[in-house]
């Protein structure tokens, strides 16, 4: 039997779910807690293009509950560690994802791991789970370590390179090969654009929020559509002759293909086309941004780099990482920088929740039906939790110091029973790149360069990474 999923959700018409959204709120039976609740188009616009001192802002002026009005509704912020945990761990069941301010992201990645709730979740993550077990991921290392180095031949020292763009092809490479098993050189996939239909679905998200609510030819639905059916002939086709020769390899694709849950109930193909899509969307740009924002930083930071390299060389036989070394994290130092670029930039900055229930927090009610977010990348900047935020200091993530942070200060990968599951697979690749990198070269970023940050739907570099290859000394 088939797991079952879950009902399509009622209206995803975008004009009918404001309207619904709007009626909701108005019934709701408790007050929203204090903020700035009245429409305000250039607030709406602000969020959107720099979210993080309009949310600083907030939480100086209102702790660490608040409500802002976001285009046409009320959105409650929850910051801090007390509110990470409240949402991910001690209250998450009162919480849906599916009916977030996200849910526009069904309409790229169905109902995978990200965009479901409740029990069909539960079973869908004990499904998947043994997929990203230590021994399946370890086996992804040659996959890893062979794809970076491909990348890393390519480079010459002297050449300006888009240090993101780089990482970006990379990375889908690195997911086509060792979460898929397809060879991204042959057959269909090669003679698919994989990587540029996925751009193109994603770059949806990141048009103007009225952009998004149009339908129809040539609107930016229209383009996510069409991208998403071009990778579902890709995923299908891949799924029907795997079903067909019974092949089955160490990828993910391979595990879903034969995943059940504890009654033995299997995925359809549209499932496993949805976790598929689902692992797509969520490991891509998360891993990518990490090493774009970590070699941004170290381009600033040429006193951490030295320390880099000389673990590197006090660590590495031969200039090589082992693969018990990638696995583990033992290289201390990077791990350090890993988890501060992490703290500074966690590229999943939002986790949209709706509530279930009316609730209480910090003495402020909140009404049933309300979006709620917690934020990563806000709690991880309040100065009473990290003291001068804006400042790149690894140090902060020494075993001690790391041990002592609060309970919910630190939560990139989220947390609670929705916690990454690709968390081992990121770090993994994360770690395999960057120690593959630096053991070959240094970067620098033009001095004209200046970061802008993209918000949607995971924070990047708005302008890619341009960097100066060098020789390491
Ligand atoms: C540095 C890399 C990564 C970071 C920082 C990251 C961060 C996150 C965060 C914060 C969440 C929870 C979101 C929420 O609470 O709403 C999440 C969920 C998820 N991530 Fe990742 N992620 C990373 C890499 C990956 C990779 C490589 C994959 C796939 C191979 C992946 C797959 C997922 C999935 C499927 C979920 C949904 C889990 C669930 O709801 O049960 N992530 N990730």
């Amino acid at each position: 039997m088939a797991l079952v999923g879950p009902p399509p959700l009622l209206d995803l018409n975008p004009f009918a779910a404001v309207f619904a959204d709007l009626r909701e709120e108005r019934s709701a039976t408790v007050p929203f807690p204090p903020g700035e609740t009245r429409f305000s188009l250039p607030r709406t616009r602000r969020f959107a293009d720099d979210p993080l001192p309009l949310l600083l802002e907030a939480y100086e002026r209102f702790g660490p509950i608040f409500t802002l009005r976001l285009f046409h509704s009320n959105v409650v912020f929850m910051l801090g560690p007390e509110a990470n945990h409240y949402i991910t761990v001690s209250h998450a069941a009162n919480f849906t994802w599916r009916e977030s301010h996200f849910r526009d992201l069904i309409g790229l990645m169905g109902d995978g791991l990200l965009t479901i709730d409740g029990e069909f979740h539960r079973r869908s993550r004990m499904a998947m789970l043994p997929g990203f077990h230590r021994e399946r991921i370890a086996a992804s290392i040659d996959v890893m370590v062979d794809e970076s180095t491909s990348a890393l031949d390519r480079l010459n020292p002297g050449e300006r390179i888009d240090l993101y763009a780089w990482t970006r092809r990379l990375a889908l490479r690195i997911a086509m090969r060792a979460l898929f098993g397809l060879d991204p050189d042959a057959g269909t996939a090669h003679s698919v654009d994989a990587a540029g239909l996925f751009e193109q679905a994603l770059s949806f998200f990141s048009s103007d929020y009225a952009l998004r609510m149009l339908r129809g030819p040539y609107t930016p639905w229209a383009r996510l559509q069409q991208a998403a059916r071009a990778l579902d002939r890709l995923i299908y086709s891949e799924i029907s002759s795997r079903r067909a020769s019974g092949e089955r390899g160490e990828d993910i694709l391979s595990l879903l293909l034969d995943a059940h849950d504890e009654d033995g109930n299997t995925l359809t193909d549209l499932q496993i086309r949805d976790e598929v899509m689902t692992l797509m969307f969520a490991g891509h740009d998360t891993t990518t941004s990490t090493v774009a924002f970590m070699f941004y930083e170290l381009a600033h930071h040429p006193e951490i780099v030295a320390r880099l390299i000389a673990e590197q060389d006090a660590q590495l036989s031969g200039g090589q990482p082992s693969a018990a070394q990638l696995m583990s994290g033992e290289l201390a130092e990077l791990e350090m920088v890993f988890d501060e670029t992490l703290r500074k930039y966690p590229p999943a900055w939002v986790g949209p929740r709706r509530s279930i229930e009316p609730f209480e927090f910090a003495g402020h009610s909140v009404p049933g039906r309300a979006f709620v977010n917690y934020s990563s990348w806000a709690s991880h900047n309040l100065p009473d939790v990290f003291a001068d935020p804006e400042e790149f200091r690894p140090e902060r993530f020494t075993p001690e110091a790391k041990a002592a942070l609060a309970k919910g200060a630190y939560v990139p990968f989220g947390g609670g029973s929705r916690t990454c599951i690709g968390m081992r697979f990121g770090q993994l690749e994360v770690r395999t790149i960057a120690t593959l990198l630096l053991a070959r070269f240094t970067l620098s970023v033009p001095e004209d360069f200046k970061l802008k940050i993209r918000q949607m739907p995971t924070i990047s570099p708005k302008e890619g990474l341009p960097v100066i290859v060098h020789e390491r000394a």
